[in-house]
């Protein structure tokens, strides 16, 4: 054991652009933030700190919700939350796979004991409304629950007639806003959406660890009927809903809000590190403007595409239609895609992102979100990218990647 310690240093880890698909470099703030001193969960000093996370986000989903709190966790721990709260085993619910993260939301349907209808398109596409209508209108569901950005294929689901469609069906609607919140709007009054997830480690340049949820009074309706007060916490007239208990206990949607709540009704112990990174997050966000923060993400997305394409790469994926924050690439016939990753990343430090399923193998994916949608990380990523390319003997016309991003940049100003 002695040995054990005397041979590890302090954490200290090689700097790393991550130009992934998330996660991506935290903002220094952010990280600053999380250093402050710990205070105790129910501290009344903290208890601000949740109130103004809750406001600062309802905010940044632009919604004026009731309701909009933090799940401890990744990203996933948001939509475990949204889903295990509203599925009640037997319910009706449609999942459009666009991508990997699709097939999650079915699988975790599934696990709540779903009547799961996954459909599926090919990756790299989005869906049409008529087809999403028409499935709705079959089906019925209880429950629609979709990704808006897939980061697995760099596509963004068009959303604005979706939520009201849902209504005309009487179906609620979930929304997976994991990769997109901060830097796609994403307008949750606006398109009607009930209830959404995000996480932090993409455009809103924090670390993994909380995912921000907002939900509407049709959702609360659903989640309320199934309120079920922990043993230990209830107080004599104390009555249950008449729905079926969440079998989650750690993301019951409804002891959260009691939680969160003015009744601040003990449930786990916050995060309240990763609680300060949040509230930094969105106020960061917030001080630079929604709008604005999109526009930054656009204008990085574009310059990459014509860094890219001026490489003579081709894209991949209807790019009507590709997130603002990600781009897919093909990687180039005879190029070892995973020796030239690894080459970015001892040589240059630069993180970029493999893919999964169908699209292992064949495409590349760089992240432009959060703190790295920047024009020095765009730069530098296409040069170095450009410098690998080359040493592996691609054929590419050299230094026209940078200055065609330049140029995206330059034309902006
Ligand atoms: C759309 C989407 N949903 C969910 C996730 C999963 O997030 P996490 O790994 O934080 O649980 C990701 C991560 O890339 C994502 O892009």
């Amino acid at each position: 054991m002695n040995d054990l310690f005397e041979a590890l240093d302090d954490i200290n880890p090689a700097p790393r652009l991550l130009m992934g698909p998330g996660p991506t470099n935290a903002d220094p703030r952010v990280l600053r933030a999380m250093s402050a001193p710990l205070l105790g969960q129910f501290d009344p000093q903290f208890r601000d700190y949740m109130r103004q996370t809750s406001e600062l986000y309802g905010r940044v989903f632009q919604t004026q919700n009731n309701w909009t709190l933090m799940i401890d966790g990744t990203a996933r721990a948001g939509i475990e939350a949204a889903l295990v709260s509203l599925i009640e085993p037997g319910d009706r619910v449609l999942v459009p796979i666009f991508g990997r993260f699709g097939h999650l939301k079915a699988e975790i349907a599934r696990r709540c004991g779903a009547d799961m209808r996954g459909i599926e398109i090919e990756w790299g596409t989005v869906f049409e409304p008529e087809r999403l209508e028409s499935e709705i209108k079959a089906f019925k569901p209880k429950l629609v629950a979709l990704s808006h950005g897939d980061t697995s294929t760099t596509m963004a689901q068009p959303l604005k007639e979706l939520g009201r469609l849902c209504r005309v069906h009487d179906a609620l609607l979930y929304v997976d806003a994991t990769a997109t919140l901060g830097g796609m709007g994403l307008p949750v009054d606006g398109w009607q959406l009930d209830i959404v997830t995000a996480g932090l480690q993409k455009c809103l340049s924090g670390p993994s660890g909380i995912a921000p949820l907002t939900l509407n009074e049709r959702a609360e309706k659903h989640i309320t009927r199934r309120r079920h007060t922990e043993q230990g916490l209830r107080a004599p007239d104390d009555r249950d809903g008449e729905g079926k208990i969440i079998q989650s206990n750690y993301f019951d949607l409804a002891m959260i809000m009691d939680y969160w709540s003015e009744m601040a009704l003990n449930h786990h112990t916050e995060a309240t590190t990763m609680l300060y990174g949040a509230r930094e997050c969105a106020r960061i966000l917030l001080k630079e403007g929604l709008q604005a923060a999109w526009a930054r993400h656009a204008l990085a997305s574009r310059a990459m595409v014509a860094g890219l394409r001026a490489m003579g790469m081709r894209l991949f994926g209807d790019l009507t239609h590709k997130m603002a924050n990600v781009t897919g690439v093909h990687i180039p016939d005879g190029v070892d895609g995973e020796k030239v990753r690894r080459a970015l990343l001892e040589e240059y430090r630069i993180e970029i992102g493999t893919s999964f399923g169908p699209l292992h193998g064949r495409i590349w994916r760089i992240g432009t979100m959060g703190y790295n949608a920047r024009r020095d990380a765009v730069l530098v990523t296409l040069g170095a990218l450009e410098a690998v390319l080359a040493g592996e003997g691609a054929k590419l016309l050299r230094g026209a990647a940078v200055d065609a991003a330049r140029n995206v940049y330059r034309e902006a100003q």
